[in-house]
């Protein structure tokens, strides 16, 4: 069963084909990256016009890189919520008008819910994710641990089902992705610097800085590193060590992925889930990947295109419901919350 997926909550404009809701044969994404960087941030308005532009010769070009006719499509599934309105409502329009058009149904999903599938999807003749384990391939992964950071976004959850979703603790304040693009661009980086930031952390020591690391509960809190890095670094400078940017890329690095590691090693001791799903940027990450590389918690990393906002994570998600016969009406609205996602106090971290 081949679900068109359409992705437009932020300044990625990806639309994918997944059969039977586990591989990707085709991906299109534009990323609007470069468009915002002068801007140091996402430019709503800008962000909906581009893809607008783009939005219907991209689904031209992934016709032609699956091989595939448009009557192939047995269904198609659009991000409705968390994001931005404007870029939504694009998505979605275009979704209603493919959906009508072609006299196929469309279903309208969550974007953070998609993040929690990502991992089990791969791309073709892909090692990874799901197929990458012993177990036989296609097997849906639940129950896991599922932990999403992204730009907006930091959320541990038990996941037993594409829908069911228990969160467990959220961010209280700065997402981690949202951190890593703010120490980078303060040390030199530019915008968005998470990647490069990563990449800088590999020639760094992260030794170099003992970093304070938020250790309550479940949820998490990015704010004090983030202002620890900025404004105060000198305080927590180890002697003997350089205030390079590589070494405070490194150090940071560590921080902020131990934040992430001791919650899920937390959760699985608590749970008795030994197995991890990431998604969202941050799960490009190297020291995160490091970190539970060869371990006895079964961490699962999807190929880094589908951890970032993507076409085929709607897609899979998508095939889940419509393969159930849940259908979206025509007058599905976008949201830009999602209230289950929302940050919450912290007197309720655990
Ligand atoms: O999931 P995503 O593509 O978009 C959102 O929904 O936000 O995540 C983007 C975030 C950015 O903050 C970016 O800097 C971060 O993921 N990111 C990374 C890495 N690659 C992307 N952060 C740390 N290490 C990386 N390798
Ligand atoms: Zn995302």
């Amino acid at each position: 069963m081949l679900v068109l997926g359409i992705e437009s909550s932020c300044d990625e404009c990806s639309l994918a084909l997944v059969e039977d809701g586990r591989v990707c044969i085709a991906m299109q994404t534009y990323s609007q990256t470069a468009e915002h960087a002068r801007y140091a941030g996402v430019v709503p308005e800008l962000a909906s016009r581009l893809h607008l532009q783009y939005i219907s010769r991209m689904f031209r070009a992934l016709l032609e890189q699956a091989g595939v006719k448009r009557e192939e499509i047995y269904g198609i599934a659009v991000t409705a919520h968390p994001g931005l309105s404007g870029s939504l409502m694009v998505g979605m329009s275009f979704a209603k008008a493919l959906s009508v058009s072609l006299g196929v149904p469309f279903v309208a999903v969550d974007h953070m819910q998609a993040h929690f599938y990502a991992a089990n999807i791969s791309l073709p003749n892909e090692q990874s994710a799901a197929s990458s384990n012993s177990r036989k391939k296609n097997a849906p992964l639940y129950p896991t641990i599922g932990m999403v950071a992204s730009g907006g976004h930091t959320i541990i959850a038990l996941v037993r089902g594409y829908n069911d979703i228990d969160i467990k603790g959220t961010t209280i304040d700065d997402a981690c992705g949202e951190v890593f693009d703010k120490v980078a661009r303060e040390i030199g980086f530019g915008y968005p610097g998470g990647a490069a930031l990563d990449a800088a952390a590999q020639n760094g020591d992260d030794r170099a800085f003992n970093f304070p690391v938020y250790s309550e509960g479940y949820n998490f809190s990015y704010s004090g590193l983030k202002t620890a890095v900025i404004h105060h670094r000198k305080k927590y400078q180890n002697d003997g060590f350089e205030d390079t940017r590589e070494n405070v890329a490194a150090s940071f690095s560590k921080a902020a992925v131990g934040m992430i590691e001791s919650r899920v090693r937390r959760l699985a001791a608590e749970s008795g889930v030994g197995r991890v799903c990431f998604g969202g940027g941050v799960a490009c990450n190297s020291y995160l990947r490091a970190a539970f590389a060869g371990g006895a918690i079964e961490a699962i990393f999807p190929h880094p295109d589908l951890c970032s906002d993507n076409g085929a994570m709607i897609a899979g998600l998508g095939y889940e419901y419509l393969s159930r016969g849940f259908y979206s009406p025509l007058d599905a609205p976008v949201n830009a919350r999602s209230a289950q996602y929302r940050r919450r106090p912290s007197s309720k971290s655990s």
